[in-house]
C-alpha cells in the first residue's frame, strides 16, 4: 500500500471515461461565443449546463465595468481581504449586498465554497451542533468538517424530520445551527423553507440558507427563496454566490447578527487566501442592479424552464421533482448517463454529467440548467436531441 492506492478504483473508471474520446470532467471550452454557445471538441455548441441563469457573462454594463477596473485597478489584489485585499470596490460590493437583503451587512469571500466553509465554521466549533439537510452541498459538509462541530443530518426537505432531530438535541436545539439550500443544485427543487423556519423558530435555532442556485432566480427582486416564502426576517444567515446568475466568482453572506463582522478575525477561509480581484467585484457590482430589476429576465428564465422540463417529463424521462431551473435527468447507470452526454454533444449540446455520490439517491445524472439567454429556439434543440437519444435511457 502506498499513498496512491487509493487511485486504484479511480483509474480503473477513468479508463472507461476517457473511451468516449475525451474527459467529460475536463472539458475544455476552447472559444465561448455568448452566454449560450461555445467551441468545444471542435464543434460549435449550445451550452446547455452552465448556471448561467440570467446570462448575464456577456452584459454590456458588467464587460464595461470589468474593462474600466482593470484598467485601473490591475489584474489583481495580491493579497487577503484581511491584509492588502480589500479595495473600496469590496467594501462597496458589501454596502449594497446589504442594502440588496435590507439586511444589517454583508461580507464577501473569494468564492461561494469559501462563504460556505467561513460561515460555517467561523460560527461554529467543538460541542457545537450543526443541523444539516442530507443533500446540503459540498461546500455545505466540508464546513461542517472544518468546524469540529457534531454533525446530524436530517431527510432532505422533511421539516418533521427536521423536527425530530432538534427536540432529540434537548438543550442543545437553541444553539445548533440549521443548514439548508434555497434550490438544490443537482435536482433543482426548493427546500420547504416556512415549514423549516417555524420548526427553527420552536426551538430558537440559527438558520443558513444557501442561495447560490435561487439567488437572481427566485423572489420578486431576485434575493432567492427567503424572498418568495417571505422569511428573509427569519433566515439568520444568508449564503450565495457570484458564480451563477451574476455572473462572475465570489461569494457573500449577510445577516443581521452583528457578530457576522467578527468573521472577518476568526474565518480561516477568510483570512487565508486572496481576495476577488477588481474586475471581478466591478462586473459582480454591475451585475447586481441587473439581477434586482430583472424581473424580465426571471419571466423568460421561468418559461424556458418550463418548456424544457414538460417537454422532457412528457417524453417520459425521470426528472427532479418539480418544474426548475436545473433540469436534471436521472439515469440508472454510469455507463447510460455517459452515452447520454456523449450522445448529446454529437447533437451539438452541451450540459452537466454528475456521478454519485455527489447525487441524491445515487443515480448518476444528465443536468441541464436553463438560461433567459436560450432563445426558445435553442430550447427546442435541446427537447429535440433529447427525443433522439431517448433508447439510451431505456
Ligand atoms: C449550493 C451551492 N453552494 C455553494 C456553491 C459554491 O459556489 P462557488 O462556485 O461560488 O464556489 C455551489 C456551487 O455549485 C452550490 O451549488
Amino acid at each position: 500500500m502506498t499513498i496512491f492506492s487509493k487511485f486504484d478504483a479511480l483509474a480503473k473508471d477513468r479508463e472507461e471515461l476517457l473511451s468516449v474520446g475525451f474527459d467529460p470532467f475536463g472539458t475544455p471550452i476552447e472559444e465561448v461565443y455568448s452566454p449560450t454557445e461555445a467551441l468545444i471538441d471542435n464543434r460549435r455548441v449550445l451550452l446547455a449546463g452552465t448556471n448561467n441563469y440570467l446570462g448575464l457573462t456577456f452584459s454590456s454594463e458588467c464587460l464595461e465595468a470589468a474593462h474600466k477596473a482593470i484598467d485601473e485597478q490591475g489584474t489583481g489584489t495580491t493579497g487577503s481581504r484581511m491584509a492588502n485585499g480589500s479595495f473600496a470596490g469590496h467594501r462597496a460590493l458589501e454596502q449594497e449586498l446589504a442594502d440588496f437583503y435590507r439586511s444589517r451587512s454583508a461580507i464577501v469571500f473569494s468564492t461561494g465554497y469559501q462563504a460556505n466553509l467561513a460561515v460555517i465554521s467561523g460560527l461554529t466549533q467543538q460541542g457545537d451542533v450543526i443541523v444539516i439537510d442530507a443533500d446540503c452541498h459540498a461546500s455545505i459538509y466540508d464546513g461542517c468538517k472544518l468546524s469540529g462541530a457534531d454533525v446530524v443530518r436530517f431527510r432532505h426537505n422533511d421539516a418533521a424530520d427536521l423536527d425530530k432531530r432538534l427536540k432529540r438535541l434537548g438543550d442543545k436545539a437553541g444553539n445548533a445551527l440549521i443548514m439548508v439550500e434555497g434550490m438544490y443544485s443537482m435536482l433543482g427543487d426548493k427546500a420547504p423553507l416556512k415549514e423549516i423556519v417555524d420548526v427553527k423558530n420552536a426551538y430558537g435555532s440559527y438558520l443558513v440558507v444557501d442561495e447560490a442556485h435561487s439567488l437572481g432566480v427566485l423572489g420578486d427582486t431576485g434575493q432567492g427563496l427567503v424572498e418568495e416564502c417571505d422569511v428573509l426576517a427569519d433566515s439568520d444567515f444568508i449564503v450565495g454566490t457570484f458564480s451563477k446568475s451574476l455572473g462572475s466568482i465570489g461569494g457573500y453572506c449577510v445577516s443581521n447578527h452583528p457578530e457576522l463582522d467578527f468573521l472577518r478575525y476568526t474565518s480561516r477561509p477568510y483570512v487565508f487566501t486572496a481576495s476577488p480581484s477588481p474586475s471581478v467585484i466591478a462586473s459582480t457590482r454591475a451585475a447586481l442592479p441587473l439581477l434586482r430589476d430583472g424581473k424580465h429576465l426571471r419571466e423568460k428564465l421561468w418559461a424556458n424552464a418550463t418548456k424544457l422540463y414538460n417537454s422532457l417529463d412528457a417524453l417520459g424521462y425521470q426528472l427532479g421533482p418539480e418544474v426548475s431551473t436545473v433540469v436534471a435527468v436521472m439515469l440508472d447507470t454510469r455507463e447510460q448517463a455517459l452515452a447520454f452526454w456523449r450522445g448529446l454533444l454529437e447533437h451539438g449540446i452541451y450540459v452537466n454529467l454528475v456521478f454519485p455520490p455527489a447525487t441524491p439517491g445515487n443515480k448518476s445524472l444528465v443536468r441541464c440548467s436553463v438560461s433567459a439567454a436560450h432563445s426558445e429556439e435553442q430550447i427546442t434543440s435541446i427537447c429535440k436531441a433529447f427525443e433522439n437519444l431517448r433508447d439510451i435511457a431505456s
